[in-house]
C-alpha cells in the first residue's frame, strides 16, 4: 500500500511520472495513489521530498538512501570477468553453508525483479541430511522413468535430456555400490525456487541472480536440471518436500564449500546475434 505524507509532499509530479501502471496522480497540489498498484516502489525511490512509502507487508525501515560513498554501482569490465570466471561447482566438501550466507542468498532473490512486481516465488533450502534422503529417491526416479510414457510436449525442461537415462541409470547404480551422489554432486546445501506453473519465467531470472550471489560469497553452485525433471515426474518427491497443486520446482541449485578451485576462464562459442 502506497501512504503519502502530504505534510511532505509538494505535488512535483516526479512520482506519477515513473508511475508504470498510472496509479498515482497529483490532485490539488498532492499526490494521490490510486487503487491498482503493483507496489514496485518507484514512488518511494524517486521522490526527493521523501514523501512517499509502502506501507502494509513492507518495512519501510529497509530502504537505503543512494550516496555515492556507498558504491552501489559495479564496474562492467569488473562483473563480466566475475561471469566469465564462475563455474558449476561439482565438488564439495561438507561443511554446511552458514546460515548468515544463506539469508544472502535469499536476500538476493528476494530483490530479484519479478515481472508485474508479483513477488509470488517461493524458496525451499535443503540440507545435508534431507539432500541424503532424497538422492537417492531422485536417482531411482530417472533410472527407472518409462521415457515411452513421458509427454515431450509438456515437458518443463529440454526433452533432449531424456537422451541421459543410461547415464542416470549408470549414477544410480553408483549410489548403490558407493553411496556416491554424482545427480545432487553430494552437496551439502540445496535451493529449490518454486514458482507458480505459468511464472517460471520469473524462477529462472531469480536463481540466475542468486548463483552469483553463492560465487559472491566464495561458495560454488551448480544448477541441477535433471534432479528438477525428477521433481516434475515424482510424486513422492514433491510430498517430501511440500509441493503443492499448481506449482513446480522451476529450478534446483546444489551450493556449498568448493573442493576445487579452477585456474582460468574457460571459452565460449561466438554469439548470435543479428541487429535488425
Ligand atoms: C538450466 C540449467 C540446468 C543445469 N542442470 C545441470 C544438472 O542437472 N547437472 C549438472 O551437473 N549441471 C547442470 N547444469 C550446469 C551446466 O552443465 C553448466 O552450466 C555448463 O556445462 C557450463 O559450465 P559452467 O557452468 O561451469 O560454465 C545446468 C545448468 C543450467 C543453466
Amino acid at each position: 500500500m502506497v501512504t503519502v505524507d502530504e505534510s511532505k509532499c509538494i505535488g512535483c509530479g516526479t512520482c506519477a511520472a515513473d508511475c508504470t501502471v498510472l496509479s498515482l496522480r497529483i490532485k490539488d497540489g498532492k499526490a494521490v495513489p490510486g487503487k491498482f498498484c503493483i507496489e514496485c516502489g518507484h514512488c518511494t525511490a524517486v521522490c526527493a521530498q521523501k514523501a512517499i512509502t509502502l506501507t502494509g507487508e513492507y518495512d519501510p525501515a529497509e530502504i537505503i538512501e543512494y550516496d555515492t560513498a556507498r558504491k552501489f554501482e559495479i564496474s562492467p569490465d569488473r562483473l563480466l570477468d566475475f561471469v566469465k570466471y564462475r563455474r558449476s561447482t561439482r565438488q564439495y566438501t561438507d561443511e554446511p553453508v552458514s546460515d548468515g550466507d544463506i539469508q544472502k542468498i535469499l536476500e538476493m532473490g528476494r530483490y530479484t525483479q519479478t515481472g508485474a512486481n508479483l513477488q509470488n516465488l517461493r524458496y525451499i533450502v535443503l540440507t545435508k541430511d534431507t539432500l541424503r534422503e532424497i538422492a537417492p529417491i531422485a536417482l531411482k526416479t530417472l533410472a527407472e522413468l518409462d521415457i515411452a510414457k513421458v509427454d515431450k510436449k509438456a515437458m518443463r525442461v529440454p526433452y533432449q535430456y531424456l537422451d541421459f537415462q543410461s547415464t542416470w541409470q549408470y549414477w544410480y547404480s553408483v549410489y548403490q555400490k558407493k553411496k556416491k551422489d554424482l545427480l545432487l554432486h553430494d552437496a551439502p546445501n540445496a535451493l529449490l525456487v518454486v514458482s507458480r506453473k505459468c511464472d517460471e519465467l520469473n524462477g529462472a531470472f531469480n536463481i540466475g541472480h542468486m548463483e552469483l550471489m553463492v560465487n559472491a560469497l566464495g561458495l560454488g553452485a551448480c544448477l541441477t536440471g535433471f534432479a528438477t525433471l525428477a521433481f516434475d515426474v515424482s510424486q513422492e518427491l514433491k510430498d517430501r518436500i511440500g509441493i503443492k497443486e499448481g506449482e513446480a520446482v522451476t529450478i534446483m541449485m546444489v551450493f556449498g564449500h568448493p573442493r576445487v578451485k579452477y585456474l582460468r576462464t574457460v571459452n565460449r562459442k561466438r554469439a548470435r546475434y543479428e541487429i535488425i
